[in-house]
């Protein structure tokens, strides 16, 4: 009991952190959105069972990306983005439901989730990958240390070690990030001395 409400309290400090980190906007009102805003007007603050469920209301307990929604700011809150469906992107399956089982009312999610991927299915039900790769033919945001200039749209389907890189890989929806910054990072991870062909070196 006392190691729970240690967590909890653990939990509340990293959320309220990461808030003002990583929203794309000012926090405001944070008390309308705050779940725990209304555990004032509960007299017990014990736990309640929770059932997750695709009627869920995602937005009592993810206020960072429901708010990213209405944030132009931020990818999710960008054009028509902002009009999709929290279950478009996030697929309803046997990992969304484990993600949740021990979840219950009035919980926050971790600061920083273990990196959560989005099915690139979702993505290209709008955006044709032909297209992408034609659009960014110019874009030189990677290129190595000898001058080998990539196309980021031709990654995934390039090679035999992408099968990972998936569009979130590089595109943040919910926060600010910018494409053109988190795609270094990417290829860094394996690429571990900024050249892109493996076997010129061992
Ligand atoms: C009662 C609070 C609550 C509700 C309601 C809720 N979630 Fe969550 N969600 C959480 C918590 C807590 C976690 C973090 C679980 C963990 O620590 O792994 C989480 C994790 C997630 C993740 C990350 C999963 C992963 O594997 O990285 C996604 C995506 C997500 N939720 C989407 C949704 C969607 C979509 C809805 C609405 C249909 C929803 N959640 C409703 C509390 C909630
Ligand atoms: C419902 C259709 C739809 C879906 C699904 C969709 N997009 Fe988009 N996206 C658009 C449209 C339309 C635009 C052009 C901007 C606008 O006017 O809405 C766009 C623009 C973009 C842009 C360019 C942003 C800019 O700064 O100009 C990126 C990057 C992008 N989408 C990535 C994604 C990713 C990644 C996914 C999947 C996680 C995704 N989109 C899913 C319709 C969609
Ligand atoms: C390796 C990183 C990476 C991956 C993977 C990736 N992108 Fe991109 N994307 C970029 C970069 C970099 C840009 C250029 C953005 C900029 O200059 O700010 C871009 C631009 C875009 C644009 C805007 C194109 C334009 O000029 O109008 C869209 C839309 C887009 N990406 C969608 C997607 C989708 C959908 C996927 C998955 C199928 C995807 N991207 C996968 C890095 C990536
Ligand atoms: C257009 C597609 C799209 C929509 C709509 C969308 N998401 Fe996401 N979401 C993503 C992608 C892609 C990621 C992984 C990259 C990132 O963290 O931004 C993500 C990440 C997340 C995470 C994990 C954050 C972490 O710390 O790792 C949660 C939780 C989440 N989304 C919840 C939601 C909720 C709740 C909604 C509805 C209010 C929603 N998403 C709507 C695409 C989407
Ligand atoms: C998960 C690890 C991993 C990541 C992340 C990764 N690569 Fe690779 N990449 C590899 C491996 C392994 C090979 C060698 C595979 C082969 O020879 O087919 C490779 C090969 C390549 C090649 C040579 C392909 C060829 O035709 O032989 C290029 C170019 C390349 N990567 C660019 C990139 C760029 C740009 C990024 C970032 C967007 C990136 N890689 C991210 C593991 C990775
Ligand atoms: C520019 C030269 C260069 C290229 C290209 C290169 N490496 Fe390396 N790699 C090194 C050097 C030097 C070391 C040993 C020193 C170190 O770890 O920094 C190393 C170490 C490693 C190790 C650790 C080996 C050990 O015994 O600890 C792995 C694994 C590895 N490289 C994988 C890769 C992969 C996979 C690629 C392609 C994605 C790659 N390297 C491309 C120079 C290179």
């Amino acid at each position: 009991m006392f190691k729970g409400n240690k967590q909890l309290l653990l939990l509340a400090i990293a959320v309220a952190v990461v808030g003002c980190l990583v929203g794309c906007a000012p926090q405001k009102q944070a008390s309308e959105n705050d779940p725990h805003a209304h555990d004032d007007n509960t007299a017990s603050t014990e736990m309640v069972d929770f059932e997750f469920s695709q009627d869920s209301d995602c937005t009592l307990c993810h206020t960072v990306e429901s708010e990213s929604m209405d944030d132009a700011a931020c990818l999710a809150g960008l054009g028509s983005h902002a009009t999709i469906e929290c279950l478009t992107c996030h697929e309803f399956d046997a990992s969304l439901e484990k993600a949740h089982d021990d979840v219950s009312v009035g919980d926050s999610p971790r600061s920083s989730l273990k990196r959560t991927q989005v099915n690139e299915t979702a993505c290209l039900a709008c955006h044709s990958e032909e297209e992408l790769i034609e659009k960014t033919a110019d874009v030189t945001v990677l290129t190595d240390s000898e001058g080998t200039v990539v196309n980021p749209h031709e990654v995934m389907s390039t090679g035999t070690g992408h099968e990972e890189i998936a569009c979130s890989s590089c595109h943040k929806m919910h926060t600010s990030a910018d494409a053109a910054q988190t795609a270094g990072d990417v290829c860094l991870s394996c690429h571990h001395k900024e050249v892109y062909e493996c076997g010129t070196c061992h």
